[in-house]
């Protein structure tokens, strides 16, 4: 309908009312960089959350409206406005201990047998694939160090890793507000997390969870510069994002970089689905392991 208008020379209508005009046609520009470049999948339905969260950056750059936006990430001085728009658009939802019972069967399955192979020197490698500010792999590290108080002397590593460059610095930092570290078990927070001494409502993952865990940007639907195998991957509440071939792209590339013990950790309302499936077992609620037969 749009092109029609267009060729009508007709204005486009537009898809949200407010500040700035916003058509069909700059939601479809912009939701396919999106895909392009972060696998993203959105649908109108999503309009009206593209324009609030783009709203700001349109002000901050003094446009007049999204097709100048547009426009803009369209043209080379556009690139680092790209990266800006993704950040904009990822959604970063996230909490110490989300789903517990992941963590427990960390604690019980992967970490629980391997407690003295790891005191003899044993490698292990946790990866957290969508690590947002960093709450998952912090609540890895805390299950890790709740049963091996040793282990940043120990060879066990975790990798965490997101699109997003602004959680990553983020992350890194691994400051929390008062309020976000309450998910957090009473006696791990006395022992393995500070207040902040230049902030009384502010506290940071102590130094032995934070030497535990290395952050980087990775992009899900990129190349994958890391090292397995892993003996567990974190992927959870990402590929709800995906279409259904990106997801399953996602799960086969998961399994061979998993150790022959590996886990592979999703989120509540996720699934593995499509040609992955005969390289995994199911492990309880939303984990699975890898199926015999595979590599
Ligand atoms: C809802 S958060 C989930 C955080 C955490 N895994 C959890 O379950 O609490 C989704 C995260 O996926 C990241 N993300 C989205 N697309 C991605 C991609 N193509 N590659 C890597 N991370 C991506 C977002 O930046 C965001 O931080």
């Amino acid at each position: 309908m749009s092109a029609a208008l267009a060729r009508r020379g007709e204005p486009e209508p537009n898809l949200v009312e407010g500040e700035f005009a916003f058509t069909a046609g700059d939601f479809r520009r912009i939701a396919e960089l999106l895909y392009e470049q972060a696998g993203i999948s959105l649908t109108e339905t999503k309009a009206t959350l593209v324009y609030s969260r783009l709203a700001k950056r349109l002000r901050g750059l003094g446009l007049q409206s999204f097709a100048d936006y547009c426009a803009l990430i369209a043209s080379p001085e556009g690139a680092d406005e790209q990266a800006n728009m993704l950040n904009a658009l990822t959604t970063n939802v996230t909490r110490f201990f989300r789903e517990p019972h992941h963590f427990d069967h960390l604690r019980d399955q992967v970490l629980a047998p391997r407690l003295d192979a790891l005191r003899a020197g044993g490698r292990m490698r946790l990866w957290s694939a969508a690590c947002s500010t960093g709450q998952e792999p912090y609540s890895m590290a805390l299950t890790v160090l709740s049963l091996l108080p040793e282990a940043p002397n120990l060879d066990i590593k975790i990798l965490a890793t997101d699109i997003d460059s602004k959680v990553v610095a983020q992350a890194r930092e691994g400051r929390y507000a008062a309020d976000l570290v309450e998910p957090i078990p009473g006696d791990f927070r006395n022992r393995w997390m500070e207040r902040d001494p230049s902030n009384a409502r502010q506290w940071r993952v102590g130094e032995a969870a934070r030497s535990l865990v290395t952050f980087k940007e990775l992009n899900l639907i990129g190349a994958w510069p890391v090292k397995g195998p892993f003996d567990a991957i974190f992927c959870r509440n990402v590929v709800i994002y995906f279409d259904e071939p990106t997801q399953e792209t996602i799960w086969s590339r998961f399994a061979p970089l998993l150790g022959a013990q590996g886990r592979l950790y999703i989120g509540h309302s996720e699934r593995v689905t499509g040609p992955a499936t005969v390289g995994y077992a199911s492990d309880g609620l939303t984990v699975y392991r890898r199926a015999g037969g595979l590599r």
